[in-house]
């Protein structure tokens, strides 16, 4: 089956930060746990580069816009690289196939007739990039987000027939799974009952865009040009911008997981545009919550954020992606706090899962000729076998579920579990009895079997640390699959095993 997930293309006003961050790791973990399970996997992310937020920013700064833009997208690439991203596709809005894409795409839109020439005034927030809705009762209009003053604007634009899709799109958010969590898609179903307006797609006045063919002084609203990365991402073939039966791969994507920001343009205006060039609405979209510090937004326009850079620096990748996806329920708010960063991690990843292979592995070796024990792992029947089989359910409903969290908790019980099963069988009492020899060649064999499946159940979350669970196991982590890893007694009988070597260090508490 193929599966094709989004990140959102992000604005290169500032470099990434933590909440950016946030969503590619969830991403990421999404994808690599659906190639595990066997699904062709298109994943796309990429960056949104034009419009007035961007322009000013390079303005500032004193720099062409493109040369700003190339120096912020690098810092992604570099970040994401940092991170372990495996993306398949890298999108840039001012690349010359997206252009074209925008292009082909306006001609599908206009010959639907959804297009018209229109005035446009209302309050505007450069952050968001769009008209809010103001008290009108209010001596001056803030950005609740951004928290800045908006601007007036009154000027000629292009328009979209958003209202002409009214009944599609009220169909297609009550539709069951379009819209997650459930408590976002009721915000947005009251939004579309009051009734959907028509919103502007072009922009006079702002050079930093694609120009609109046929209307020289206009260029594309940000939002109609980024919002079609998605359809880039998924070209067939990148160089040819054409969208026919066969230029889309993996098309319409299964989700787009985006933060509930900006959930709007993702379930509403996005899907009537595609509806009206005549493709495939998205199959889901999910909006997860926001990253706070000290309760606040953390946002590139607040100044208040965490440097994903220097949070790698100081616990390392393996640290931060557990943590943001263990401890954050994906969809709501969650504040980040470096203290319960570093004890979380330490107690999860240190001592509950790395303890427990390092201790298990050294016995093994010292009591079995420093192999792993046991002649027929079939024949073992250990409560922990019973565990697993529950764990792994667990964990699988979980994931499918976009529900990181408890999938997590699922791997650190059955952890626990092996930890107790160890305490509780004491093999280091058992072995100084000869005729007990067996039972804890299977009790060890047992606890290692367990660490090879907690290894890889670990891995859409932190391949890093699987790779070297397994590794220490004589597992190569390149060829695993759910199909074929997850199945108990699989690890090898009499391999010899590595040196243990503690898998991950424990954070030095510090603050950030
Ligand atoms: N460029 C648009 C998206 C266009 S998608 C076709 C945009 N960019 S953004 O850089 O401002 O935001 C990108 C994503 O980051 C959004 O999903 C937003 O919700 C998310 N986050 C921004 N700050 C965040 C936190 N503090 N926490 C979690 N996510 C946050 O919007």
């Amino acid at each position: 089956m193929k599966y094709t997930i989004t990140t959102p293309l992000y604005y290169v006003n500032d470099k990434p930060h933590l909440g950016s961050s946030y969503t590619t790791i969830a991403c990421d973990a999404l994808a690599r746990f659906h190639r595990l399970k066997g699904n062709t996997v298109l994943f796309v992310t990429g960056v949104d580069e034009h419009g007035q937020k961007i322009e000013r920013t390079a303005l500032e700064k004193n720099l062409e816009p493109q040369h700003h833009c190339d120096t912020i997208t690098e810092k992604y690439i570099f970040l994401w690289d940092k991170l372990n991203i495996s993306y398949d596709r890298f999108i840039r809005t001012t690349s010359p196939e997206h252009i074209a894409l925008v292009h082909e795409f306006y001609t599908r839109v206009l010959a639907s007739e959804d297009v018209y020439m229109g005035r446009q005034n209302g309050w505007y927030c450069v952050g968001c990039e769009e008209y809010k809705e103001v008290d009108n009762r209010e001596k001056s209009h803030y950005c609740p987000i951004h928290k800045k003053e908006l601007e007036w604007r009154d000027e000629e634009n292009l328009f979209f027939k958003l209202s002409k899709y009214q009944d599609q799109i009220e169909k297609l958010i009550k539709a069951d799974g379009f819209i997650s969590p459930n408590s976002r898609k009721n915000e947005i179903i009251n939004f579309v009952s009051k009734g959907l307006r028509d919103f502007s797609i072009s922009r006079v006045n702002l050079k930093w865009g694609i120009n609109v063919p046929a209307n020289k002084d206009h260029t594309f609203y940000v939002w109609f040009d980024a919002l079609l990365g998605y359809l880039s991402g998924s070209l067939t073939d990148p160089m040819v911008p054409e969208l026919n039966d066969n230029s889309l791969v993996n098309w319409p994507a299964n989700i787009h997981i985006i933060g509930k920001d900006i959930l709007r343009f993702h379930a509403v205006y996005w899907p009537a545009m595609l509806m009206s060039a005549g493709l495939k609405t998205p199959v889901s979209v999910f909006g997860h919550g926001f990253l706070t510090r000290e309760g606040q937004k953390m946002g590139k326009s607040l100044g208040n954020v965490l440097d994903p850079i220097d949070l790698l620096e100081y616990g390392g990748i393996d640290a931060m992606r557990w943590f943001l996806l263990r401890d954050i329920e994906f969809g709501e708010d969650g504040d980040f706090q470096i203290k319960r960063f570093v004890d979380i991690v330490n107690s999860d990843l240190s001592n509950t899962i790395g303890n427990l292979l390092n201790r298990t592995v050294t016995m093994s070796k010292k009591w079995f000729q420093d192999c792993i024990p046991v002649d027929d792992p079939l024949l073992i029947n250990s409560q922990l076998r019973e565990i697993s089989k529950i764990k792994i359910s667990e964990y699988m409903n979980s994931f499918n579920n976009n529900n990181f969290k408890n999938s997590a908790n699922a791997i650190i019980d059955f952890a626990n579990s092996a930890n107790l099963f160890l305490n509780e069988r004491t093999p280091w009492k058992l072995i100084k009895e000869i005729d007990k020899r067996d039972i804890v060649a299977k009790d060890i064999y047992s606890v290692l079997e367990s660490c090879r499946l907690i290894g890889v159940l670990l891995y859409p979350f932190v391949p890093d640390l699987s790779t070297r669970i397994l590794k220490q196991l004589k597992i190569d982590s390149s060829s695993i699959t759910f199909d074929k890893s997850l199945v108990w007694g699989l690890l090898n009988p009499k391999s010899v095993l590595p040196n243990p070597k503690p898998v991950m260090d424990k954070i030095e508490f510090d603050e950030l």
